[in-house]
């Protein structure tokens, strides 16, 4: 197909128009829009900007439209609450591919299919598929734009509140075409449509979508195609997408790592300052980790990110982390102001778009746990009228508020240094009601591979499927390696042994686990911190702790328990390993490994050999 910048497009005028006085002279990028837009067929194409006034405009037309209510400026200043169709609310994973060129290369864990033939499909789905719409070409960038190698991305879409979500998950608009023209750098082509054109004369809805999507990443060709759906981590593609299984192939050749991990800054009473980075499956605990307001006295924490990191070795050898991110894309229900004062003061300044929260009748926003109390009365996600007795949560359990980093109060200054910072740990956790203990410290690296390999977690409201199902999650990336499994394992463990004496120390923690009558064992959220101090103790060589077979595990007497209301059955509770619930557990480790089969690392059939040896099997 010719994609020459001089080909003759089929594109009515305002189009070509907008063609002919692009603000750019990138030769790819000119011939990839033209392309897009000969096949999707837009009424408009606008070049996004990114600035305040193209925001305001753009939120003006969706209060328009009816996709966006304004929210009182008195609560949330220049703040807007948008409401999905109810079919389109979370990630689709079962609708997410890696369409590598050989089978194997996305394989066992992701949906594959033959790139030419996935092409051809979503061709079809695509054709005339933003008529009567608004193509938008947003080019962003992920990190820094001061990087050595700022990692580009373009999103074409015809979603204006993709536009507006973008603006604040990444960094857009002019400064970042200008330096990619001017560089003529690569980028990512991120192609995203939500699939429901219009007819001349037809009414639109306040969000459109389709019933048939797909998420597609093609590694090989860096490239994102995404169709049908408007949700944050189908269409921010950014954010799931790109950071994370785009980039980690990228990384897998390259000999870094993109992950699904927290990062935040701790620093003790002495000012000594740590990094430490954690890697929880969706809805399991990130962004209220990355926020800690720490209960002990004298101790300080602050954010770098919550939700993806990026790491790569220094010249020192040293393992440096950036937040690619701009923005935050957090869990409403169970953020509050006693669980994450510091999410609530960055929404309360305002420049936040909340997606299927439920509004209050003076203009503000509620959801399950923000509160203690709850409000009389309330217009639920779904636009019904909702009083306390109503059977249904006001929000939708994966409700979202979508913020800049930017408004949290307890940022790390150095939180956009394009050379990241560096890490003394890496914390793996999940969601398990049973067995995995609050904390405990892996063996070595290898060790702390198998613990990440092997992780678990009870699936969430953040994928569409059933909720409470426990699966393996490896390092929290199951749906977001964007290449084999068993090669990313290796990865790991491969990094492991070329920077040995280099690498974080790997810990495990559950703030989930159910004490005997049901109710978490654990108070969390600000308590970690007290998790984090044992952490930070045992970096120093300074806390204590007990051998068990599954690693280090504290003692009560080895955590400061100062001024916390928990009985000493509950912290029994919290921090017991039992041996026969570990036995247990071999099973579903043995054919979560069987899943990858050839592909497994030996070094994890070692390590699997001897947790059974400790357990005694
Ligand atoms: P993320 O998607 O991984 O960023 O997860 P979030 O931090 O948004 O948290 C997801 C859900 O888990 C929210 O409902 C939180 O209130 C809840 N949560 C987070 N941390 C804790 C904790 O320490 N204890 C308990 N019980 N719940 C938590
Ligand atoms: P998260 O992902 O639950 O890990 O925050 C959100 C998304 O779907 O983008
Ligand atoms: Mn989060």
């Amino acid at each position: 197909q010719d994609t020459s910048t001089t080909s003759p497009s089929g594109a009515n005028s305002a189009v070509r128009n907008a063609l002919e006085n692009a603000p750019t002279t990138h030769a790819r990028l000119l011939a990839w829009v033209r392309e897009v837009a000969d096949l999707t067929e837009p009424d408009q194409l606008v070049w996004v900007d990114g600035s305040e006034a193209e925001w305001t405009r753009l939120t003006d037309e969706m209060v328009e439209a009816g996709t966006l209510v304004r929210l009182a400026e008195d609560k949330f200043p220049n703040s807007f609450a948008a409401f999905s169709d109810p079919e389109d609310v979370a990630r689709v994973e079962e609708q997410t591919f890696i369409c590598s060129q050989e089978e194997r290369g996305a394989g066992p864990t992701n949906n594959w299919m033959d790139p030419q033939e996935m092409k051809a499909t979503l061709r079809d789905l695509y054709r005339g598929s933003m008529h009567g719409r608004t193509m938008h070409v947003i080019p962003f960038v992920m990190g820094s734009l001061e990087a050595t190698d700022p990692k580009f991305g373009v999103e074409v879409t015809d979603s204006p509140y993709v536009v507006c979500s973008m603006r604040i998950m990444a960094t857009i608009g002019s400064a970042v075409l200008e330096k990619m023209t001017a560089t003529d750098a690569f980028f990512v082509e991120a192609l995203h449509s939500l699939g429901f054109p219009l007819d001349d004369g037809q009414a639109d809805v306040p969000w459109p979508c389709n019933e048939t999507k797909y998420i597609v990443q093609f590694p090989e060709d860096r490239a994102i195609w995404s169709y049908g759906s408007g949700y944050g981590g189908n269409a921010l593609l950014g954010k799931k997408c790109y950071a994370l299984r785009i980039a980690s192939a990228i990384a897998h050749d390259e000999g870094w790592l993109a992950e699904h991990m927290l990062v935040l800054k701790i620093t003790d009473p002495q000012d000594r300052a740590h990094y430490v980075a954690g890697a929880f499956p969706s809805a399991c605990g990130k962004t209220n980790f990355a926020m800690i307001e720490p209960t002990i006295e004298g101790w300080k924490a602050e954010m770098v990110g919550d939700d993806i990191a990026w790491m790569r070795f220094d010249d020192a050898g040293t393992l440096r982390v950036v937040n690619p991110e701009a923005g935050l894309f957090g869990v409403a229900p169970g953020t509050g102001w006693s669980t994450n004062p510091n999410a609530m003061r960055a929404v309360a300044k305002g420049n936040t778009i909340f997606t299927n929260v439920a509004l209050t009748d003076d203009g503000g926003v509620w959801w399950e746990g923000m509160t203690d109390e709850v409000p009389a009365h309330l217009t639920d996600w779904r636009g019904r009228s909702w009083t306390p007795a109503s059977k249904n949560p006001a929000a939708h359990p994966n409700s979202r508020f979508c913020t800049p980093i930017k408004q949290v109060d307890i940022l790390a200054p150095e939180y956009d240094d394009p050379d990241g910072v560096p890490l003394s740990a890496i914390i793996f956790g999940g969601r398990r009601k049973t067995t995995v203990p609050l904390v405990h410290e892996s063996f070595d690296w290898e060790h702390g591979v198998f613990e990440g390999a092997t992780l678990s977690s009870e699936t969430t409201a953040a994928a569409s499927g059933a909720v409470g199902v426990v699966r393996r999650d490896p390092m929290a990336m199951l749906p977001f390696i964007g290449y084999n499994a068993g090669d990313y394992l290796a990865h790991w463990v491969k990094l492991g042994k070329a920077h040995a004496g280099h690498m974080p120390t790997i810990f495990y923690v559950n703030w989930f686990r159910r004490d005997r009558d049901g109710a978490f064992a654990w108070p969390g959220f600000g308590e970690n911190s007290r998790v984090l101090k044992w952490i930070v103790g045992r970096l120093e060589g300074e806390a204590q702790g007990e051998q068990t077979p599954i690693g280090i595990v504290p003692r009560p007497e080895d955590l400061d328990l100062t001024g916390l209301d928990i009985s000493d059955q509950q912290l029994g509770d919290a921090l017991k390993v039992d041996v026969e619930e570990w036995r247990r557990e071999l099973p579903g480790i043995h054919q979560w490994f069987n899943v990858l089969h050839d592909s497994l690392p030996p070094e994890m059939v070692r390590q699997y050999h001897r947790l059974e040896v400790r357990l005694e099997v």
